[in-house]
């Protein structure tokens, strides 16, 4: 069992960092700006934790992502992937058919921010792990250090922006999208700004290809059979002849359909979280591109899309 530190022990490095003074009044979208970066308030010791303690090991992989970007689908691929020789796809005994993808990879930001980062510690080798921070918040031997690689995943904001509302709306039906949308804008949301935290892997990316993988969930869609190739050839396990021959790619892209996951008796009950409680049935919602028509009106659209473009001009960078 996890324990929530509560609000009265905050320590005194979180008490005194700045907060998001627009909602302030909201304790349930409270964040503390940490290092340029928002976390919510209850994460922030877990974060300075992390920075302090975290020591990478040879092989580690991290996966990357600012929440509702497509971490559950690029959890379960990649664990796929990773993991098909001893378990094969297609095997009725899969553990992605009988656990939640985040079962299967634990939230290093999470484990940190409820004092149970020894779990980590236990880990085999090769470790795969994901965190929703920044690069620039991660601790050196992950950012820096030659021992990890880093896939990281992000979305079009305006349907990240939907997915997002859609989620904490399950656990914080007070939360209106307008609200959502505001704090996404300002650049308040958890790990945001959303800018910044894409530039940094984007950066990253560019400048060290072999150790960070940069995808979007809109090029996975599209093409998922060769983002799995892109991923294994990435992770050093690239498909043989035997298993392109044998249908390894297309069994893993099946096995971690949304389709598929979003059936399965694990994902339909359960929960994940600490501080909130989120059913693993709310990972799964529609995935599709272009749902934001639907929400956002014409000119939060627009508005967003502003953004993006004068933070990501010059970067090399566009969805
Ligand atoms: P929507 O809310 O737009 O449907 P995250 O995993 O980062 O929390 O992101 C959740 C989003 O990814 C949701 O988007 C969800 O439906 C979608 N998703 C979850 N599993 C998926 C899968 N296996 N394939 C494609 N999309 C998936």
């Amino acid at each position: 069992p996890t324990t929530a530190p509560s609000q009265c022990t905050l320590p005194a490095a979180v008490a005194s960092l700045p907060t998001n003074q627009n909602h302030a009044s909201n304790s349930k979208l409270k964040r503390r700006c940490y290092q340029g970066v928002w976390v919510r308030e209850e994460w922030a010791p877990g974060i300075m934790a992390m920075q302090r303690s975290f020591a990478a090991r040879p092989g580690d992989v991290v996966l990357a992502s600012v929440p509702k970007s497509g971490t559950t689908w690029l959890k379960a691929l990649t664990f796929a992937t990773m993991a098909r020789a001893a378990c094969p796809p297609a095997s009725p005994a899969h553990p992605l058919r009988r656990l939640n993808p985040h079962d299967c990879v634990p939230l290093v930001d999470r484990l940190f921010a409820v004092g149970r980062d020894a779990v980590l510690d236990a880990l085999p080798s090769p470790r795969l792990m994901c965190t929703h921070m920044p690069l620039s918040v991660l601790p050196p031997s992950i950012s820096g250090g030659p021992h990890c690689k880093i896939v990281y995943i992000c979305r079009d904001p305006k349907d990240m922006v939907v997915s997002l509302w859609h989620f904490v709306n399950r656990a914080q039906p007070d939360i209106s999208l307008q609200e959502m949308f505001e704090t996404v804008c300002e650049g308040t949301s958890n790990g945001g700004p959303f800018w910044d935290h894409i530039l940094g892997y984007w950066r990253a990316s560019n400048a060290e290809p072999s150790r960070v993988l940069f995808l979007t969930y809109e090029q996975m869609l599209q093409d998922p059979l060769d983002k799995v190739r892109k991923l294994a050839q990435f992770l050093g396990r690239p498909f043989s002849d035997t298993e392109e021959e044998a249908g390894v790619v297309a069994e893993i892209v099946q096995l971690c359909s949304l389709e598929n996951l979003k059936n399965l008796e694990a994902n339909k009950k359960g929960s994940q979280g600490v501080f909130f409680k989120f059913s693993h049935d709310s990972y799964f919602r529609n995935g599709v591109v272009g749902d934001w028509v639907n929400h956002l009106t014409p000119e939060m659209a627009k508005r967003l899309d502003a953004i993006c473009k004068e933070k990501f001009r010059g970067s090399g960078f566009t969805f």
